[in-house]
């Protein structure tokens, strides 16, 4: 069996596609599995996803990001073929929590292990970018990298070059409480909508972008610092410029007000937006009352995570 963890980006989305720097942290707690199991001669590969609702055979529905992603790493690292992949997923799907990337890097590591092989992480993160563009059309690559690294990043897309890859120092672990709105948005939809927006208004659109990366620079440091204080006015003011950039939703904004209100040191949408989830930086004594008073606020689901120190 393989697995990969969740991922929540904690700052910078959006501005990240336009080069600007942003830190994921993967979720190491909340994960994705796959596993494969021989299946008879010449049926090729077929995939069962009980929590996706689905079992299906790769050759019957080929264009299927999942089965295009199977038939590619079967047949570049010449794998066996007769193969029954059994996905199972803890992770919200289009949520912000990287459920796609993290699928995805579940099943290449399981059916290169399974055919006896083994890929660095940097070689497994391309291979599910490819796959996330069959999703997303344009994503930044941070999704992916998290995921396949599994630590805390910094990353930073650049021209003419790979994206700036960096571990990134966390000085106290952070517990944070995720508050899911319920409301399913797929990414290329605000990332889509933010775009018609910058093309028709480029200056404001860019200022706001460079405001955001400002504030991941000094996330940063009070990571590093574990200044959670700090981090927490950050990762408000970084939803404020979210709801700027046009990506928070009426349910998000009632999350992050309530566990503002309950206490928490901070709280943003995270991801994409227009729904998935938010998250909120706590204390770990305070983190029940927090995940109680999102609840109260209409949170389908919360979930309390703690990131560890680095180092
Ligand atoms: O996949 P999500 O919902 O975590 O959002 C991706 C983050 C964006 O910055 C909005 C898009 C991207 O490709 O980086």
């Amino acid at each position: 069996m393989a697995t990969a963890p969740a991922k929540l980006i904690l700052c910078g989305e959006h501005a990240v596609v336009y080069g600007r720097p942003a830190i994921a942290l993967p979720l190491a707690d909340i994960r994705a599995t796959a596993t494969v199991a021989p299946s008879p001669a010449g049926r090729g590969p077929m995939i069962h996803a009980p929590d996706l609702g689905g079992r299906w055979h790769v050759a019957e529905q080929p264009t299927d990001p999942l089965s295009r992603l199977v038939i590619t790493v079967i047949e570049r690292f010449g794998l066996p073929a007769d193969v029954e992949i059994t996905i199972r997923s803890a992770i919200p799907i289009a949520s912000g929590m990287g459920s796609g990337a993290a699928i995805a890097t579940a099943i290449v590591r399981e059916l290169l292990a399974y055919g006896g092989q083994t890929l660095p992480p940097a070689e497994i993160s391309a291979i599910v970018y490819e796959s996330e563009r069959a999703y997303h059309g344009t994503p930044s690559g941070i999704d992916n990298t998290v995921v396949a690294f599994e630590q805390p990043i910094w990353f930073q897309r650049r021209p003419d070059q790979p994206p700036l890859i960096e571990p990134i120092v966390i000085g106290t672990p952070l517990t944070l409480v995720i508050g899911d709105t319920g409301v399913r948005s797929p990414t290329r939809l605000p990332v889509g909508a933010v775009r018609e927006r910058w093309q028709a208004d480029p200056a404001r659109y860019e200022a706001l972008f460079d405001q955001v990366a400002k504030l991941v620079v000094a996330a940063r440091t009070a990571l590093a610092e574990g200044d959670a204080v700090t981090l927490g006015r950050l990762l408000n003011t970084n939803h404020e410029l979210l709801r700027d950039i046009g990506v928070s939703s009426a349910e998000l904004d009632y999350l992050t007000t309530a566990a503002r209100s309950a206490g928490a040191l901070g709280a943003k949408l995270a991801g994409a937006g227009w729904g998935g989830v938010m998250l909120a930086l706590t204390t770990s004594d305070q983190a029940p009352v927090i995940a109680a008073a999102l609840q109260a606020a209409g949170a389908t689901t919360t979930l309390v995570t703690t990131i560890a120190a680095t180092g």
